[in-house]
């Protein structure tokens, strides 16, 4: 069920008419349905419901601490990838037992927190990261689980700028390192090791990545004959952005993880972030002009790249749709363009759209995954408002950031 569409040609997050929205606050905003993003957690819970997963939000997709709390409430635990996240995760309710902190360079003081917060799994990406844990555990008068990351090089089809399980890509360990990793790891006195994990990459549309992944770790598990306690599957399931997006099919992949668990007796934990949030909110924002060019007309929206960095940093294609349709005909190509000094401030562009006028407005859709959080201050903009409507309710999660913060550094 979708908690974002027309009613009447008016867009609607859930029962709330973002017409009635942007004429009581100043745009642009990004714009959540809470009910999509409950939806989409036991939707994802509920694939994968006979393995009874951890599962640990990736709260690098969205970090606005209300929709921490949310998700929280649902059970969920998080995948934590600096200092920064970890407090907020702690700070929104999450359990630190349900806590795993991955990453390729987590400093001293990181590691130190994870420690002294003792969640659930450090997981390690390289043998100076784990030499080093095992040093500030041993400080620390502690005994650390960690979990080592595998790097099962893994081509997973989709953009190039993320996928992450490739051996030409920094995460993780190799296959051969990983197993003589784990056959030393008794010289580390402080660790315990309890998990294996990997991720292979982000918005990942096919399973058979997933499951060659399962294939690869069997090998490894079958080699060292460790008992992991947690294998982390980690996070990357895609979700249609483009119409003719194909739909992952979660059902196939969980009877394999199920097979999987029973043959390992493990626990299992997933990390995924776009499946949770990335359809529930959409980016709400002004035509501020209308611009003639040879051979396009500009929309020249007041949110650019800094607001919304997926479109410019990975060509994504993010459909625009009008706050109120007006069945009316466009004459010629339509683009859609931000504020920002730079070409690639630009977002998509329509042979064919509705009739636009200035000050109409639009939104970006799908932008709850990677979007306030890949948000910056270039062009010395402040961060725009996050809102969250449950129901009728609409509620303001992050205030537009007050310009004056931005003058003194
Ligand atoms: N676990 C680990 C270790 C990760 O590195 C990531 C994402 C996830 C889980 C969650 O992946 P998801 O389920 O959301 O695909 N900014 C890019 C995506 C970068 C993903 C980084 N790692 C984008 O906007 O597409």
């Amino acid at each position: 069920m979708s908690y974002i569409r027309y009613k009447n040609n008016n867009l609607f997050v859930e029962n709330v008419s973002v017409r009635r929205l942007v004429s009581k606050l100043s745009t642009p905003f990004y714009l959540y349905s809470e009910s999509n993003i409950v939806e989409n957690y036991k939707s994802f819970s509920n694939n994968f419901k006979k393995s009874k997963p951890l599962i640990c939000f990736s709260v690098k997709a969205n970090s606005n601490i209300q929709i921490l709390k949310v998700l929280k409430k649902m059970g969920s635990g998080a995948d934590v990838v600096s200092g920064g996240e970890l407090l907020k995760a702690i700070k929104s309710g999450i359990q630190p037992s349900k806590i795993v902190f991955s990453g390729v360079g987590k400093t001293e003081e990181e590691i130190r927190l994870a420690i002294k917060r003792n969640i659930l799994l450090i997981n390690v990406e390289s043998e100076n990261e784990a030499i080093l844990i095992n040093k500030i555990a041993g400080n620390l008068k502690k005994k650390i689980a960690i979990g080592i990351r595998l790097n099962p090089d893994i081509n997973a089809p989709t953009h190039k700028k993320i996928s992450t399980g490739k051996a030409e890509d920094k995460f993780g360990l190799s296959k051969t390192s990983l197993i003589s990793f784990c056959l030393n790891i008794k010289k580390l006195k402080n660790l315990r090791l309890k998990a294996i994990s990997v991720h292979i990459g982000s918005q990942i549309l096919s399973e058979n990545p997933f499951k060659k992944t399962l294939k690869v770790l069997e090998e490894i598990i079958n080699k060292t004959k460790i008992n992991f306690k947690f294998v982390d599957l980690g996070g990357g399931f895609g979700i249609a952005y483009k119409k003719n997006d194909r739909k992952i099919n979660l059902k196939n992949y969980s009877n394999l993880v199920e097979k999987f668990r029973q043959k390992y007796n493990c626990s299992i934990i997933f990390e995924p972030g776009r499946a949770i949030v990335g359809d529930a909110a959409i980016l709400v924002a002004k035509v501020q002009y209308l611009k003639k060019g040879s051979n396009k007309t500009f929309a020249i929206l007041n949110a650019g790249m800094n607001d919304f960095m997926r479109t410019a940093l990975y060509d994504a294609v993010h459909n625009i749709i009008p706050v109120i349709k007006n069945g009316k005909k466009n004459n010629g190509p339509l683009e859609f363009v931000g504020p920002i000094c730079e070409t690639t401030c630009k977002f998509i562009k329509y042979n064919k759209y509705q009739r636009m006028n200035q000050s109409d407005y639009v939104a970006i859709s799908d932008v709850g995954a990677y979007g306030a959080s890949l948000s910056s201050n270039y062009n010395t903009k402040p961060l725009i408002a996050e809102i969250i409507i449950n129901k009728s309710k609409a509620r303001v999660i992050r205030k537009k950031q007050d310009i004056k913060s931005l003058l003194n550094q």
